[in-house]
């Protein structure tokens, strides 16, 4: 029985897409069974980040009960397997997300990790389910530090485990939240700092997720080293200049 790591948001546009794919290339970099599920059947874009042209099978048609969600598997960069969401304008109703819930168990018996990249708001709460592991995306920025609060709550309320706040998008600039005043508003550890870095949206470009198109900049080093963290791996990369400013500030 594998782990089911959610990775959700309040506010929309914060990076999770972006870090749920990176997160499960680094996690099968690792040598871990992962696979990464899209779970946002209104604005799917996880197999763009992954490469996945026009997948014939989707977790739409897994949802209609049309095919068996092992046939919406694919291959993805570094053995990671993708679950693309395909498109639908009508969203979740009650018995497909049950139905949906149901599938994302059956999954994670054969796996060692099962990503899932939730809708954003509300939505999300359509994927969340006890014995999951919810990691909280935000930008250091209070419109977006307080939706993410709401969906802590909302994961809570669900039965889920928040097991950390990830701060995504990080410049250093003077008008950004505090890493500690991040932590006190959400209740909860920041428990990576993910800087923004042109890279990824160059790597979004060519299509090949940042991690192992640009593995070493800033963006990758963050997440390799969350990947590292949340499987107690020791880190492939050393403390950068501008992680340990971050690190002393947080103090
Ligand atoms: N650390 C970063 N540095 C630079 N750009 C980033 C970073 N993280 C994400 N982006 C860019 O920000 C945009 C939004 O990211 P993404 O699509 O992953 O967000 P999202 O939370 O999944 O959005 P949605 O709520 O619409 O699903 C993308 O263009 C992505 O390439
Ligand atoms: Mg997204």
């Amino acid at each position: 029985m594998g782990r089911v790591i959610v990775v959700a948001s309040g506010k929309g546009g914060v990076g999770k897409t972006t870090i749920a794919a990176n997160l499960a290339v680094a996690l099968s970099l690792y040598k871990r069974d992962v696979a990464v599920l899209d779970a946002d059947i209104v604005m799917a874009n996880l197999e763009i980040i992954l490469g996945i042209k026009s997948p014939p099978v989707a977790l739409i048609d897994v949802l209609k009960g049309e095919v068996d969600i092992k046939k919406a598997i694919y291959r993805g960069p570094a053995g990671v397997k993708v679950i693309p969401a395909g498109i639908t304008l009508d969203g979740f109703n009650e018995e497909n997300m049950a139905f949906l819930r149901a599938c994302m168990r059956d999954l994670v018996e054969e796996l060692d990790i099962l990503v899932v990249d939730a809708p954003a708001g509300r939505d999300a709460a359509m994927v969340m389910d006890e014995n999951q592991e919810v990691l909280i995306i935000t930008t250091p920025h209070v419109s977006s530090i307080s939706d993410a609060l709401k969906m802590k709550m909302l994961a809570e309320s669900m039965g889920a485990s928040v097991i950390g706040v990830i701060v995504n998008m990080v410049e250093g600039k003077k008008r950004e939240v505090s890493i500690p005043d991040i932590e006190k508003a959400m209740g909860a550890s920041v428990i990576s700092i993910i800087p923004k870095d042109e890279k990824v949206e160059e790597a979004l470009a060519k299509e090949v997720p940042f991690v192992l198109k640009y593995p070493n900049s800033k963006a990758s080093r963050a997440v390799i080293n969350l990947a590292a963290m949340l499987i107690g791996e020791e880190p492939m990369y050393k403390e950068s200049f501008f992680e340990k400013i971050l690190r002393i500030f947080k103090r």
